[in-house]
C-alpha cells in the first residue's frame, strides 16, 4: 500500500472505529494530515479534556497519552508505539518529590507536563512551557521547586525573580545540545532573520533569540513575521511552517543534525493504522488512585493557565 492509500485507510478506520487522532506539531506532515486535532502540549491537554470519543489515538510521546487518559478516563487511549517515551519525563522519582516536600512544607512542586503520571500524583501544579511563567507566578507559595526541565526552569526564574524557584538537574536532551555557536553560524549565515527559540534550550542559547515560547507560541511568531525565521526547536516545527505556510523557505531550521527527538519520530502511519483497528500499540492503563492525584494537578494547570 502507499502513503496516499494507507491515509485513506486509516481514514475509514477512524469513521468505522469511533477514533479520534491527536498529534502533537512535532509528529511527520503525514501523520498531522490524517489527525484530527494536532498542535502543542498545552493545547492537547485542553483538548483532551472535552474529548468524547471511543478511542484516541495519540501520536506524540507517553506522557502525552497519559495525559489523554488522566483527563478522559472513559477514552480508551492508545499510544501507537509503547516505546516512544520523552526521556526527560523520568528524571526525577516521585519518592524524591515526596522526600523534598516532607523536608520543605512550605514549598510547592511544579511540574513540567513532560512528567509520568506517577510525578504528576506528587506534585501540586503542573505547566506547559506555554503557561509556565503565567502559571507560577500565581501560586501563592514563594517557594517552588521546578521539575524536571532546568532549563525552562531558569527561563522562569528569570523571569519571576520575586519567587525562590529551586531547579532540578534535568533536561531535554533534544533541546540542550544546543548552543551558542549554532545560533551564532545560522544568524552568520542569514544575517536579516530573526531568531525564535524553545525554552527547553540552555540560557546562552536563549540569551539569543528575538522570541522564546512554546511550539504553538513560536508557529504563530514565525508566521507573523515578513522575512526570514531560523526556528529553534524540533525538527517537525518547521516542517509544519513550511507544508503550511506560503514561502514556507523562509522557516531556517537552527542545527537540523541535533533537534530532531527520535522518540516523537517513532511513530509511522502504520502503526496509526493497527493502532486504530486494536491490532497494536499500547492501551494506556493508570490505577484509579495515581489518576486521580495527577488529575488534581492537571486540572489546576488548566483553571490558572
Ligand atoms: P510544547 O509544550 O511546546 O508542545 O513542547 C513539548 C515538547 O516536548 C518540547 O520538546
Ligand atoms: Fe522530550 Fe525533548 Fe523529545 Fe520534547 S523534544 S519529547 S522534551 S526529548
Amino acid at each position: 500500500m502507499n502513503t496516499v492509500e494507507l491515509k485513506a485507510k486509516i481514514c475509514e478506520a477512524k469513521k468505522e472505529t469511533g477514533t479520534v487522532i491527536l498529534a502533537h506539531t512535532y509528529q511527520d506532515p503525514d501523520i498531522i494530515d490524517i489527525a484530527d486535532i494536532t498542535g502543542d502540549s498545552f493545547f492537547l491537554s485542553k483538548k483532551a479534556a472535552e474529548i468524547k470519543a471511543k478511542r484516541v489515538v495519540m501520536c506524540g510521546v507517553r506522557f502525552m497519552a497519559e495525559s489523554v487518559k488522566i483527563l478522559s478516563p472513559e477514552t480508551e487511549t492508545i499510544l501507537p508505539v509503547p516505546s516512544a517515551t520523552c526521556p526527560m519525563a523520568e528524571q526525577i522519582l516521585p519518592e524524591r518529590v515526596r522526600e523534598y516536600k516532607k523536608e520543605n512544607p512550605d514549598s510547592q512542586v511544579v511540574a513540567y507536563i513532560n512528567t509520568t503520571a506517577a510525578l504528576k500524583a506528587e506534585c501540586d501544579v503542573c505547566v506547559t512551557s506555554s503557561s509556565a511563567i503565567k502559571i507560577v507566578d500565581k501560586l501563592e507559595a514563594d517557594e517552588i521547586l521546578f521539575i524536571p526541565d532546568q532549563h525552562l526552569g531558569s527561563y522562569v526564574k528569570e523571569k519571576l525573580p520575586h519567587k525562590n524557584i529551586v531547579l532540578w538537574d534535568g533536561f531535554c536532551p533534544v533541546h540542550a545540545q544546543l548552543t551558542a555557536e549554532d545560533v551564532i553560524a545560522c544568524k552568520n549565515k542569514y544575517p536579516d532573520a530573526v531568531f525564535a527559540v524553545h525554552p527547553e534550550s540552555p540560557a546562552e542559547v536563549v540569551k539569543l533569540a528575538d522570541m522564546v515560547g512554546a511550539t504553538s507560541e513560536i508557529i504563530n511568531y514565525a508566521k507573523a513575521q515578513k522575512g526570514r525565521v531560523i526556528i529553534g526547536t524540533e525538527r517537525g516545527v518547521v516542517d509544519y511552517l513550511s507544508t503550511h505556510e506560503e514561502n514556507g523557505e523562509r522557516f531556517i531550521q537552527l542545527a537540523p543534525e541535533k533537534l530532531c527527538c527520535e522518540d516523537m519520530k517513532k511513530i509511522s502511519l502504520d502503526d496509526i493504522y493497527k493502532a486504530i483497528k486494536g491490532e497494536g500499540g499500547e492501551e494506556i492503563v493508570l490505577p484509579e488512585d495515581l489518576r486521580k492525584k495527577a488529575l488534581v494537578s492537571i486540572n489546576r494547570m488548566l483553571e490558572l493557565g
